[in-house]
């Protein structure tokens, strides 16, 4: 099944044109990986998916991203709707500087829920779908800033989470972590797949190998190749793609 269908793509900051006629179909309950040096647009694309690009005056988007048969920015008059079910999870961990607790209750006492008692559940089972409960559970009052930079990115995962997300859109997360904080995000994710569709964008083709179900190359604003993982990292269909991977771009 189809998640998102991305058609004929193509976005501007001020006149330069950053990404290409880009056509993607992204799997329902897969990862997804998005790959590609430096610039050629990755961060700005999944921006896309939930309309990070918005607040960019000067940026412009034509063809059409659609999420459950709607217009991803035709059809959302209220963006928060949308970013209710497409979460997104940033490089530098970004904690909210509140508790543990306000943190991944932060997004239910938007939405109205105040019960304590509800809110309480909601958090235990969020921490604990992350993961975080164990480490966390005695400190919950405790400033988020007082985790570990792992802790934190599992936190704004957990965050995430909290909201009930349908995808979560995930740019570079492990970038800031050691191998230890990354395995256990890329457990996480894996863990999660099979309730939601996700897509993160990676530097380490490694992550990329290890996580994805299917992987995207991008290059310039376009998309190179767009295949399942072990084939494009084993058997690369386009001659830019395999430079990339062997590291001979440039
Ligand atoms: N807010 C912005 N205003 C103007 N240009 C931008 C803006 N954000 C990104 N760009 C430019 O758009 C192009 C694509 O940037 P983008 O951040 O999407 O690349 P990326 O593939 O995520 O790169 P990286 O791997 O370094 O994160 C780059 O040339 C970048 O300089
Ligand atoms: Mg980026």
């Amino acid at each position: 099944m189809v998640k998102i269908i991305i058609k004929n793509l193509k976005f501007w900051y001020g006149k330069k044109q950053v990404l290409d006629d880009i056509n993607l179909l992204i799997e329902n309950k897969k990862i997804t990986a998005l790959i590609g040096p430096s610039g050629c647009g990755k961060s700005t694309l999944l921006r896309c998916m939930n309309r990070m690009n918005d607040l960019i005056s000067s940026s412009k988007i034509e063809g059409n991203l659609i999420y459950n048969n709607k217009d991803i920015h035709k059809d959302y008059e209220d963006v928060s709707i949308l970013r209710k079910q497409i979460g997104m999870v940033f490089q530098k961990p970004n904690p909210f500087p509140m508790s543990i607790f306000e943190n991944v209750s932060y997004g239910l006492r938007a939405a109205g829920i105040k019960d304590k008692e509800i809110l309480k559940k909601i958090v235990e089972e969020s921490l604990k779908r992350a993961d975080l409960w164990d480490e966390v559970k005695d400190r919950l009052d405790s400033s988020a800033f007082s985790l570990s930079g792992g802790q934190q990115q599992r936190l704004c995962i957990t965050r995430a989470l909290a909201i009930n997300p349908d995808v979560i859109l995930l740019d570079e997360p492990c970038s800031a972590l050691d191998p230890i904080a990354t395995a256990k995000i890329e457990k996480l994710l894996i863990k999660l797949k099979d309730e939601m569709t996700i897509i993160i964008v990676t530097h380490n083709m490694h992550q990329a190998r290890r996580i994805s179900d299917k992987t995207i190359y991008m290059l310039d604003g376009k998309v190179i190749e767009y295949s399942e993982t072990k084939s494009l990292f084993v058997k690369p269909k386009n001659k830019l793609t395999k430079d990339y991977i062997n590291g001979e771009f440039g």
